[in-house]
């Protein structure tokens, strides 16, 4: 028996139907869940449309309001909860994850899914091809984060540790209901936080390719991303100390394919718009949380405007920078939240003017081999 979940808040509400549609359609699938943010106009709407689409496939597919059930900000990961809760309660065998925004949803993703669970793997992870300036917070700070604490493990090659795509078998389903770092973890941590646990249930995870990528709106200046890359950080934050998975841990993956073309040449984000926020001079507080970073470090990040110093900011001095985050960020501290974004901005803008520019396959070259020598060199220390 298995489920299909869209959390959602602001879609649009017919992109929300479309793909609950495509999921009932599926003949994998018995139920699909809608959970809602909020009551209010897109929650009535895709309340009405759940209705009608229940009718025409004869399978229920219903919306949920999210409940409060963690202890950070009430957001994604209370409604993930509230799914992982019931869907624990009610002993589905499968549930599948879909962020509400996908364009390009079909049925190859659920029909990739279930083909995985039905070869025994319990935990279902979907890959894709992204532009080469989308995923900034996978890239600068998941993944970097996965290489230091958990080198030689797959979590730092794993393709979408942030994606909300995902399949949970019924043993995940019940550890996760039963995790009090899950459940609490209300925020968009909620990600990191998921990919970390499965990874360490012993169940099997595979990674199945969706050779079209991701379609979803994309970012208009990066402060869109801003409380979403603190919430991810401190994610990545809280999981400094943990056991990684074994090295016996099963892990399989589809290979990737050749990304769309049209996928290499689209911009994630207005640059310009961007390095505006950079600023022209280092607020007093932000300078002296940089000042503990190693001297040479701190001197070529301090010596002008982060406007002006923000192409310094390369792997290196990143891994500096990243390290300092990683060990000292507090999330609520308005400090530390401005300065990991100020830093973040200026190592996504430096990489967009040196690599991102240079065309896609360099660029996603050079991501992947940044976050190898991360892992590499965090293994030697
Ligand atoms: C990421 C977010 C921005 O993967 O989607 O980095």
């Amino acid at each position: 028996m298995s489920l299909v979940v869209f959390p959602f808040k602001s879609e649009d509400p017919s992109l929300v139907l479309g793909n609950m549609a495509i999921a009932a359609a599926n003949d994998a699938i018995d139920e699909v869940w809608a959970v809602a943010a909020e009551e209010g106009a897109g929650e009535k709407a895709v309340d009405r449309g759940a209705g009608e689409i229940s009718r025409a496939h004869l399978k229920p597919v219903s919306v949920l309001l999210q409940q409060r059930l963690g202890k950070l900000r009430p957001g994604k990961g209370d409604a993930m909860n509230t799914a992982i809760k019931r869907a624990a309660e009610d002993g589905w065998d499968r549930v599948h994850f879909y962020d509400a925004d996908i364009t390009n949803f079909d049925s190859s993703w659920i029909d990739g899914a279930e083909a995985a669970a039905d070869n025994g793997y319990g935990v279902v992870r979907h890959r894709f091809p992204r532009a080469a300036t989308d995923a900034m917070i996978t890239w600068m700070i998941t993944r970097p984060a996965f290489a230091r604490i958990f080198p030689g493990t797959f979590l730092p090659r794993l393709d979408q540790p942030l994606g909300g795509e995902v399949l949970l078998t019924r043993s995940a389903v019940e550890s996760l209901a039963g995790s009090e770092m899950v459940r609490e973890r209300s925020d968009w941590g909620i990600d990191t936080v998921l990919t970390y646990t499965t990874s360490v249930m012993g169940i099997g995870l595979y990674e199945h390719h969706v050779a079209d990528g991701k379609r979803h709106a994309l970012y208009g200046s990066l402060d869109e991303l801003k409380e979403m890359l603190i919430e991810c950080l401190d994610a990545a934050c809280s999981l400094d100390g943990l056991p990684g998975p074994g090295s016996d841990a099963r892990h399989g993956s589809d290979p990737a394919s050749d990304p769309p073309e049209d996928l290499k040449r689209i911009v994630a984000y207005d640059i310009e718009g961007s390095r505006r926020l950079l600023g022209k001079v280092w607020p007093e507080d932000e300078a002296s949380l940089v000042a503990a970073l190693p001297d040479e470090a701190a001197g070529r990040l301090l010596s002008d405007g982060p406007d002006r110093v923000f192409g310094r900011m390369d792997a290196n001095l990143w891994y500096e920078v990243h390290g300092l985050l990683l060990g000292r960020f507090v999330l609520g501290d308005p400090s530390w939240e401005s300065l990991a974004f100020r830093l973040w901005l200026m190592r996504v803008l430096a990489y967009t003017v040196q690599q991102a520019s240079q065309g896609y396959d360099e660029a996603m070259g050079y991501l992947r081999s940044t976050v190898e020598r991360y892992e590499t060199t965090a293994s030697s220390c």
